[in-house]
C-alpha cells in the first residue's frame, strides 16, 4: 500500500476521532471519501503520511489544526429558503404570534432566534430577511439571531455575506434588490448582503455536542445536520438544544434530523415543527 492510501487501520482511527470530536457516525463505506478529503488537509499541510497527520492532529501541537480536519470532513451544503414552508411559516404565524402575545404582555419587546448548524449563513440570514418582511409588526423590537456552526471556514463565509447565484435562486427579487448588493460583473455573479441585514445575525463556533450558554431563544432551526450523527450524539445534541427553548418556543427540525422519537417532551405542531409548553 503506498503512503497516500489509507489503510483499514487508519481509517478506523480517523473515524472513530470524528465520532469523538463532533458526534458524527461515519459509514463503513466512506473509506476513498474521507482518504479524499483528509488528503486536501495533508497538502495543505506539507504532512506526507495519513499516519503522520493522525498524529500531528492528536498532539497538542496540532490543536489549531483539528477544527480545518473537522471543516474538510463535513458537508456545508445549504442555501437560502431551503425548505419554503419553514419560512413561511416564520412569516405568516411565528412572528405575527409574537406580536400578538407581546400586545397582551405575555413576551417582551424582542425575538431570539437559533440557527444551530448554520454553515455558510444562508439559514440565519434567510430568517433575518422574514424578520425584516414583518418589520411592521415589530416596532421598536431588539432582533437577536445567532448563528452557530462548528466549521470556522463556513462561519468566516457566512461572516462576509458574499453569495453566488445557487445560494439565492430562491430568493425573490425584489428582496435581493433591496437587502444586497450585486456585483453583476463578477463571474460567477455575487450577492453581498447589506449591512441592514447582517446586523441581525451574530455567528458563534459551537459544537452542538456541548453545551451553548445563552439566553434561551424563541424559535430555534436545527436541519440537515444530524443524518450522520448516530442515536447516542443525537440524544446529547437534542439535550443541549431544548436546555435552550424558552417557554412556548419552537424547534424547527430538518427533514433528515432522525430525532422525532426524541422529542416527546415537545408538542408536535407540523411534521417538522415542535412546541415547548409553558
Ligand atoms: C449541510 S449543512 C446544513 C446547513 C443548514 N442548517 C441547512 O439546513 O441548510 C451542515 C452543517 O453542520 C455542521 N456540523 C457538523 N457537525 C457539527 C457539530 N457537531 N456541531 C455543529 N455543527 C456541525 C457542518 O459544519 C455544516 O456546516
Amino acid at each position: 500500500m503506498s503512503a497516500h492510501e489509507l489503510s483499514d487501520d487508519e481509517y478506523k482511527r480517523f473515524c472513530s476521532l470524528i465520532y469523538r470530536s463532533a458526534g458524527i457516525r461515519i459509514a463503513d463505506n466512506k473509506r476513498v471519501l474521507i482518504a479524499n478529503r483528509v488528503r486536501r488537509r495533508l497538502r495543505a499541510t506539507g504532512i506526507d503520511t495519513f499516519a503522520a497527520y493522525y498524529t500531528f492532529i492528536t498532539t497538542p501541537a496540532g490543536a489549531a489544526e483539528m477544527p480545518l480536519f473537522l471543516d474538510a470532513i463535513t458537508t456545508n451544503e445549504t442555501y437560502f429558503y431551503r425548505d419554503p414552508q419553514h419560512y413561511a411559516w416564520l412569516v405568516d404565524e411565528f412572528l405575527p404570534g409574537l406580536a400578538e402575545r407581546s400586545r397582551h404582555h405575555k413576551h417582551p419587546r424582542n425575538v431570539r432566534v437559533w440557527s444551530a448548524a448554520c454553515s455558510t449563513g444562508e439559514e440565519p440570514y434567510s430568517i433575518g430577511l422574514k424578520v425584516l418582511a414583518a418589520r411592521a409588526l415589530l416596532p421598536g423590537w431588539k432582533t437577536h439571531i445567532l448563528g452557530t456552526d462548528l466549521s470556522g471556514a463556513a462561519l468566516a463565509a457566512a461572516r462576509a455575506g458574499v453569495y453566488d447565484d445557487r445560494a439565492v435562486h430562491l430568493v425573490p427579487e425584489a428582496e435581493k434588490k433591496r437587502y444586497f448588493d450585486e456585483d453583476a460583473a463578477a463571474r460567477p455573479r455575487r450577492w453581498t448582503a447589506r449591512d441592514e441585514l447582517r446586523e441581525l445575525v451574530t455567528w458563534k463556533p459551537h459544537n452542538l455536542m456541548l453545551p451553548l450558554r445563552e439566553d434561551p431563544f424563541d424559535c430555534i432551526f436545527i436541519k440537515n445536520v444530524l443524518i450522520y450523527f448516530d442515536a447516542e450524539s443525537k440524544k446529547a445534541v437534542v439535550r443541549n438544544v431544548l436546555a435552550l427553548m424558552a417557554k412556548n418556543g419552537y424547534l424547527v427540525v430538518g427533514p433528515t434530523e432522525g430525532i422525532y422519537t426524541m422529542l416527546d417532551s415537545l408538542t408536535k405542531v407540523k411534521p417538522w415543527l415542535y412546541q415547548k409548553q409553558s
